[in-house]
């Protein structure tokens, strides 16, 4: 069984589409065994998104994170990590297969609704990022 993190961001929460990523998933099979509503601070996105710190777009992404607020939820299922983001679509809506999340409801490369781990190691630092053990419900 693997977990992964995933969060509709600022976008979906502000285009009213939780119900319907949730949906997305529960509906292929996976469980949300952890969710929230939460506002990040420019600190906990910066941490968050560490990975990226170098790249160009990094302070946009920042502003982008922590201009509304987000839904984080761990997803459970086998094979989690990749499900989630073969719903999720490609990270540039314009290359996104035809019924992915991203292609139905994301804006732009950066305003792209959702997010989901890339890695099993990923998805470790991620879930426990925003969640700790008293707030997952696992393998129920
Ligand atoms: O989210 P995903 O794993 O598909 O993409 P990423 O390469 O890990 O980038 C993380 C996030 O940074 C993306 O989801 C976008 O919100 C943003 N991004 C951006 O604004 N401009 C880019 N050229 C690439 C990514
Ligand atoms: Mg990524």
């Amino acid at each position: 069984m693997e977990r992964t993190l995933s969060i509709v961001k600022p976008d979906g929460v502000k285009k009213d589409v939780i119900g319907e990523v949730l949906k997305r998933f529960e509906g292929a099979g996976l469980r949300i065994v952890a969710l929230k509503m939460a506002q990040l601070t420019r600190e906990e996105a910066e941490g968050f998104y560490a990975v990226h710190k170098e790249r160009p777009f990094f302070s946009s992404l920042v502003d982008f994170m922590v201009s509304g607020p987000i839904v984080p939820m761990i997803i459970e299922g086998e094979g989690a990590i990749k499900k989630v983001r073969d719903l999720m679509g490609a990270t540039n809506p314009a290359d996104a297969e035809e019924g992915t999340i991203r292609k139905d409801f994301a804006d732009s490369i950066e305003a792209n609704v959702v997010h989901g781990s890339d890695a099993s190691e990923t998805a470790a630092f991620e879930t426990s990022y925003f969640f700790s053990a008293f707030e997952k419900f696992e393998g129920r």
